[in-house]
């Protein structure tokens, strides 16, 4: 016999309508949503990390300018999410400790780095065209400020996109080196990137529990496949070629088949054996060692302009 408290909680997914911070919830809504938008958020975070190596050596002052924007919008991005993860009652504190000590997720992609310039571009048009496919969806997911923090990014998400399109159509037009240098990035960053969507639909513990409450709306290997779908007629523009010798359209299924994934490079970045995962986690805890000053001036700000008030 169901308590009216989840009769309506079923009531209001099944409506397609939105939970809300102050809604009575599942305790496992609860936690699965505070798992996955605090590894989104630190997704972010981290995320910004791989193109901050190149904003001092940047092409052009223009080039220069377009990453620190983008960059920039990462930390926002992070801030929005983890401000949607503490309406289900987790602190900043809580989550920041957990990143620090290694014992929180975040996406795999970050763990690799980034040598060349062209990394700049590959990582906008996969990484962040891959994030648009998986984020796009997550607009409508059930839990009100997650999808709400969504749609923000999206609109940011597409610039981020667009702009590292262009960095690779600009090498691609360019000398030989340049040709290559473009060649030789997106053969790195195309797997890491299928790899973002998670493991394959059978092997997703999270999904089916997931997709009844709304917050994943399509599978891991459904959106891997919406993405490669997409990129396949884009790459063909660019004149770069995917490395996938499978890679190849299927007139039954009208979509694109794919080759092998290496899921054992997954789970090894996953266990925080990948290319840069320490360099990632130490370079975190430098920022937050360095930051530890600011945190205490405003929090003592914040104790001077209460006691203000008071009087
Ligand atoms: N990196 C790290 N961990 C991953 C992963 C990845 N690419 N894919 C899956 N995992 C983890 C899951 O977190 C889960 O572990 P957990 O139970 O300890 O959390 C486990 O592997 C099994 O995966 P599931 O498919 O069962 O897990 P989910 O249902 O949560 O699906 C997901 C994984 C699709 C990544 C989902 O969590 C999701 O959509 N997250 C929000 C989107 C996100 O985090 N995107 C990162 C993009 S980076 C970004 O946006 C920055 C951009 O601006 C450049």
């Amino acid at each position: 016999e169901l308590s009216p408290e989840e009769q309506q909680f079923n009531d209001l997914i099944a409506a397609d309508s939105r939970i809300e911070p102050r809604d009575w919830m599942p305790e496992a809504y609860r936690k699965s949503l505070v798992r996955q938008i605090s590894q989104h958020a630190h997704s972010e975070i981290i995320g910004m990390q791989p193109e901050s190596n190149w904003i001092t050596r940047a092409p052009s002052l223009k080039r220069k300018a377009i990453l620190i924007a983008k960059v920039q919008d990462e930390a926002g991005h992070g801030l929005y999410l983890y401000s949607a993860a503490q309406t289900l009652g987790t602190s900043r504190d809580d989550m920041t400790d957990a990143l620090i000590a290694g014992k929180a997720r975040y996406s795999s992609i970050f763990n690799y780095p980034t040598p060349t310039w062209a990394d700049m571009g590959s990582i906008g048009w996969l990484v962040d065209g891959a994030a648009i496919c998986n984020q796009v969806p997550l607009c409508r997911a059930s839990y009100g400020p997650y999808g709400r923090a969504m749609v923000r990014i999206c609109k940011e998400e597409s610039f981020h996109q667009r702009q590292g399109f262009e960095i690779l159509l600009e090498l691609m037009q360019g000398t030989e080196a340049q040709r290559q240098m473009a060649q030789e990035s997106v053969n790195r960053w195309y797997w890491p990137a299928l790899m973002m969507f998670g493991p394959p639909d059978d092997d997703s513990p999270n999904s089916a529990q997931s997709m009844k409450w709304k917050i994943k709306r399509h599978s891991n290997d459904e959106l891997r496949q919406r993405f490669v779908n997409m990129l396949v007629p884009q790459a063909a523009v660019l004149g770069v070629t995917l490395p996938d010798p499978d890679l190849r359209w299927n007139d039954e299924t009208q979509m694109y088949d794919l080759g092998e994934i290496d899921w054992t490079e997954f789970h090894e970045v996953l266990a925080g054996r990948g290319p840069a995962n320490a360099q990632r986690l130490q370079r975190r805890r430098d920022a937050h060692d360095e930051g530890r000053w600011v945190r205490e001036a405003a929090a003592a700000y914040a104790v001077k302009i209460a006691a203000r008030k008071k009087n």
